[in-house]
């Protein structure tokens, strides 16, 4: 099945999404085509380096002269959080199908109605979140879902960088509030930890959050140094319930991690068993079985995403194949072929996360551990 694919927002993700389905060919039997034909900014240098991709044929300065095109069937939008809940909306509208990049709006208003207008609409959305499509965050997920790991102890995932710890490294819409969100690093990194505990269907009852703000000011672009009004750092002490008992589920997501390029990890521990996979070692898996002696087992995992490739197995995952698979996995669904595979973050989980962050700070301002009221 071809589907017609257009980009609003042609920053650094809408790059690497032509990047993506530039290689598509090197997926075995997918059953889509997509096809990369319009893209939209309205910095023309950043529209001009889709001169590239030589199926691109419209480049629009407005996303409305994207969205009027009706040779587009699905549009993937990635630009600054205060942007998402006009222009996703309008994507809806359009009558289009979305691929919406995280946190899914601002806050948690913007997502509830984002979220809404699809479901009335009845549009096919889904949220970015890469990661757990590589193969350690596949195997990680698929023991926990096993159920083999006893009576769970602890749960910690997180997401962490480090580029901020340099002071005059320049600002940009993700270190102000106003462009990107009150919630700041939860909503730059908070949904590619959450994804896979929302998945198992662990919903924090309670979060006492630690947020933390670090340089006040950075040099701008323009000269000058500019306000930075972000949290950087954030550390959620949740408590979630699993089978009938409540456990602890740490969530870090950091700006400022010494050491730490783009680390995405997840710990899961029992009883029995335990399994843990970073980005750091992005082929091991660490696994532990309860016995006589306590140790831990490294696997070299190797290149086994949900999605059959080329690339041999023995080979090393990366950033750009855990993008493809996303988008495998995403278009796969569209068509109802995912066929019992990892599927890519729902509206209903994007509101879920911002309800979570919106929790985490009512705790920092009250410095207390809030009840989450999923209701
Ligand atoms: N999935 C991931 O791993 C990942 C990584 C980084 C960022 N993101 C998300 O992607 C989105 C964009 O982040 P980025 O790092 O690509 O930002 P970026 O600043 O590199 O790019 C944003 C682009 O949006 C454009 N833009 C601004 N207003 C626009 C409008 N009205 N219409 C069309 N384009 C407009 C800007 O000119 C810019 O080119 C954010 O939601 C961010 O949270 C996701």
């Amino acid at each position: 099945m071809k589907v017609k694919i257009g980009i609003i927002g042609c920053g650094l993700m809408g790059r690497e999404v032509a990047s993506a389905l530039s290689r598509w060919f090197v997926l075995e039997d997918h059953p889509c085509h997509p096809e990369l034909v319009a893209v939209c900014d309205p910095v023309a240098s950043r529209r001009d380096w889709f001169r590239r991709v030589p199926t691109v044929r419209l480049f629009a300065a407005d996303h409305h002269e994207l969205l009027n095109s009706s040779e587009i069937d699905v549009v993937y939008v990635a630009v600054p959080h205060n942007l998402h809940e006009k222009i996703y909306l309008d994507v809806l509208n359009s009558g289009k199908d979305l691929f919406a990049e995280k946190p899914f709006g601002v806050d948690l208003r913007a997502a509830k109605n984002i979220s809404s207008d699809a479901t009335r609409l009845k549009r096919f959305v889904r949220c970015s979140s890469e990661f757990p499509f590589l193969p350690g965050g596949q195997r990680a997920f698929e023991i926990a879902r096993g159920g083999g790991l006893g009576r769970l102890l602890e749960v910690r995932a997180g997401f962490l960088h480090s580029s901020d710890l340099d002071p005059n490294k320049p600002a940009n819409w993700k270190r102000r509030n106003e462009t990107c969100g009150e919630i700041g690093v939860m909503g730059d990194l908070g949904m590619h930890v959450v994804h896979i505990p929302f998945r198992l269907g662990w919903k924090p009852k309670t979060v006492y959050a630690q947020l933390q703000k670090f340089y006040p000011q950075r040099p701008g672009g323009a000269g000058g140094n500019v306000i930075c009004d972000t949290w950087d750092n954030a550390t959620l002490h949740t408590g979630v319930d699993v089978d009938g008992h409540e456990i602890p589920m740490r969530l870090e997501m950091k700006r400022l991690a010494p050491g730490e390029t783009n680390t995405w990890f997840v710990e899961i521990l029992g009883t029995e068993g335990g399994v843990k996979y970073s980005t750091k070692e992005p082929k091991t898996l660490w696994t532990f079985k309860r016995d006589r002696e306590q140790c831990w087992l490294r696997t070299d995992l190797g290149f086994n995403g949900p999605f059959t490739t080329i690339t041999g197995g023995i080979f090393e995952p990366g950033f750009p194949d855990c993008f493809l698979q996303m988008w495998a996995s995403f278009l796969a669904e569209r068509c109802g072929k995912l066929g019992g595979r990892f599927g890519c973050v729902t509206p209903d989980e994007a509101t879920m996360s911002h309800q979570l962050f919106e929790s985490a700070l009512k705790s920092q301002i009250e410095k207390n551990a809030i009840q989450i009221n999923w209701a």
